[in-house]
């Protein structure tokens, strides 16, 4: 297997991940792309601010506040002080607060009027741009209607996402958004064309709700091509409903926080690894790509998909599950790494970066996803000798 993945032209992948996308119908304009993420944005930092003003602080522009009380005002959970400093941060990038040290000056009170119509704006350019169904934008706008709640670590986010344990609504968003669509078709793209000449193993990881397992096996069956694929994940809660819902696939538990070969998972073993939107739980993703990249056949090739920067409308939802990393975004207190990030990481484990996409001047650039193709070096070719 090793030589049929090997026999295939790196810019054939690329171009097999990129032509891919004719499977996913209309795309939003860049136009609808960027006055979106501006709306979304505007709709999550009124929220921030209104929840933190309903408790007195940052709602008089003749004090300061320093962030002790903000976060004591609110109540907030000891785990999520640091995501407040970073709604506070985001709030005076964007110019809604001043900063003075660890102060912050206030501003006068949002009302609800505004904060309801920032996320009405919102949902209308969603739907109207074609960027997804309603759920999505209807989730995040359940989560700012939560933040007090969820500050407070009353409400677990992860309720939100998965109510009463249902993955409707996760389904929805990890798989009927433009950006989901996109990646998912992409990564299909790819992995058929890495299959043409064999049937490789794949290994993905993070599978979750498995939106993309789903569309790669989808799209290879409909190409009579064989995949002997394994989805993995940390939550037995994932397997267990990931089995029911692909019988051709092979689940096994995996935790990319440790090495994989300590979990079993031999070296060399995997011709393409799929990590779709789950290496941002990697408490240090060098060492878990590192920790991947012993898993590849030579030649073999990691398709990772993930945000490539901060999306403030995470920071007022999805945030509130994630653990503190120790990477590099543990000095940046961010989510999220950005392009050159990524790229570090791969040259790090001794990979080798073939495309990222959608390209810079792709309509779907501006939301803020990427897919990364790369590929574990080819050992097996002989590297000649010093003349004699
Ligand atoms: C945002 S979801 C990925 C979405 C997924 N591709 C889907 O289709 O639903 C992140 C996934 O990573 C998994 N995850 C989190 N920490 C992990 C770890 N340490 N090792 C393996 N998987 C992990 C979560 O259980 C979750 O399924």
């Amino acid at each position: 297997m090793r030589e049929d993945v090997l026999q295939v032209d790196p810019a054939e992948v690329v171009a097999a991940a990129s032509a891919a996308t004719r499977h996913f119908g209309g795309v939003p304009t860049r136009t609808a792309a960027e006055s979106l993420v501006a709306t979304l944005e505007k709709a999550a930092l009124t929220s921030m601010l209104r929840v933190l003003q309903r408790h007195g602080v940052l709602d008089d522009p003749t004090r300061t506040y320093p962030t002790a009380n903000v976060v004591a005002a609110a109540r907030v959970a000891q785990r999520h002080v640091p995501l407040v400093g970073r709604w506070l941060r985001a709030l005076a990038d964007a110019g809604w607060i001043s900063r003075e040290a660890d102060s912050y000056g206030g501003t006068p009170p949002v009302g609800s009027g505004a904060e309801s119509a920032a996320w009405d704006a919102a949902h209308r350019q969603w739907i109207e741009g074609g960027f997804g169904g309603p759920a999505f934008l209807t989730y995040l706008r359940h989560n700012a209607e939560c933040l007090d709640g969820l500050l407070t670590g009353d409400i677990a986010a992860a309720m939100l996402l998965f109510p009463e344990g249902r993955t409707e609504l996760a389904d929805a968003v990890y798989r009927d958004t433009a950006t989901a669509r996109f990646l998912n078709e992409t990564i299909a793209g790819a992995v058929c064309r890495l299959g043409v000449s064999g049937a490789p193993r794949v290994l993905e990881v993070g599978a979750g709700t498995c939106a993309t397992s789903e569309v790669v096996l989808t799209r290879a069956a409909s190409c009579g091509i064989g995949l002997r694929y394994t989805a993995t994940d940390v939550s037995r809660f994932f397997l267990s409903t990931g089995r029911a819902r692909l019988p051709g696939a092979r689940f096994a538990m995996l935790d990319f926080n440790r090495s994989p070969i300590v979990q079993g998972f031999p070296p060399r073993s995997a011709d393409i690894i799929v990590a779709a939107g789950a290496l941002n739980a990697a408490r240090d993703v060098d060492a878990a790509v590192r920790g991947l990249a012993r898993l590849l056949t030579p030649g073999g090739w990691l398709l990772v998909s993930e945000p490539t920067r901060e999306h403030v409308e995470i920071l007022a939802s999805q945030a509130f599950m994630m653990d503190p990393p120790l990477d590099v975004r543990a000095r940046t207190a961010t989510s999220f790494l950005d392009c050159a990030q990524w790229a570090a990481v791969f040259a790090g484990a001794g990979l080798g970066l073939r495309a990222t996409l959608p390209a810079e001047d792709h309509a779907l650039a501006p939301l803020g996803q990427r897919l990364f193709l790369v590929q574990a070096p080819d050992t097996t070719k002989s590297t000649p000798g010093p003349a004699a």
